[in-house]
């Protein structure tokens, strides 16, 4: 079987309702990025970062997975398929995709203020005083502006073994994600799917500019002949 990796980014989910970051003057929710997903952020003002996530995890028990998630599971009957999501939300999982690497943390999940690799499931809100087992404050499990991507490595090594590479709804701005299609075989063929694809042409590359529900479709119908 040959082995499909599709990148994602907020796009895919925009039409299920989640806003991306990048299309409301650089405010996401209303609020500058570093103020709610920073280190600094964090130790400013605790209570406005828990506060945001709350909401978004409140959002995220109001929304459904679209046709685009769904549609990429479809691909799992012919291929081996890797989902690398740059989104926090769980619609990918919620459509049914099997393998899906979230490289920048999920709002489903909390960890450890005391040790990171301590990760709890959170479904409700996170509140200050809320504390792991070795009374340390939990924190988001989201990987903020200026810290590290653990899943980074992992994500290089299933790139470097793809067949095909989709890359979904992202503006291609934040890295080290955005250098992932580098380390994709020269060859490979890259459809990229976005509204407003911000990538330079090259050889082996097809570009749908539309939204996530109708590009994914027809590569998909493509890709399943
Ligand atoms: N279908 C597909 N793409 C869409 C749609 C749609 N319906 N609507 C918008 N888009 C595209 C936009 O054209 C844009 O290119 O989605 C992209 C969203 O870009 P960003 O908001 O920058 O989101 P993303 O690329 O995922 O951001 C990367 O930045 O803030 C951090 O950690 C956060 O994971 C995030 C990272």
């Amino acid at each position: 079987m040959q082995n499909i990796v599709v990148l994602t980014g907020a796009g895919i989910s925009a039409e299920s309702g989640i806003n991306t970051f990048r299309d409301a003057n650089g405010l996401w929710e209303g609020h500058d990025v570093m103020e709610v997903a920073s280190p600094q952020g964090w130790r400013n003002n605790p209570e406005l970062v828990l506060d945001f996530y709350n909401q978004r995890r409140s959002q995220l028990h109001t929304v459904t997975p679209n046709k685009a998630h769904l549609d990429l599971v479809t691909l799992e009957e012919k291929f081996n398929v890797s989902i690398i999501t740059q989104n926090v939300d769980d619609l990918h999982e919620r459509a049914g995709s099997s393998n899906v690497i979230h490289l920048h943390g999920e709002l489903l999940k909390v960890r450890s203020q005391f040790d990171e690799q301590l990760v709890l499931d959170w479904k409700h809100d996170l509140v200050l005083g809320d504390h792991c087992e070795h009374n340390s404050q939990l924190r988001p499990h989201i990987v903020w502006f200026g810290e590290a991507v653990p899943m980074m490595d992992q994500a290089i090594k299933i790139t470097e073994r793809a067949d095909i590479l989709m890359i979904i709804g992202t503006s291609m701005q934040v890295y080290p994600a955005a250098g992932l299609i580098q380390y994709a075989k020269h060859q490979t063929p890259v459809y990229f799917i976005d509204p407003n694809p911000a990538i330079s042409p090259t050889e082996h590359l097809t570009v749908l500019s539309e939204k996530a529900t109708t590009g994914v479709a027809k590569v998909v119908d493509e890709l399943l002949g």
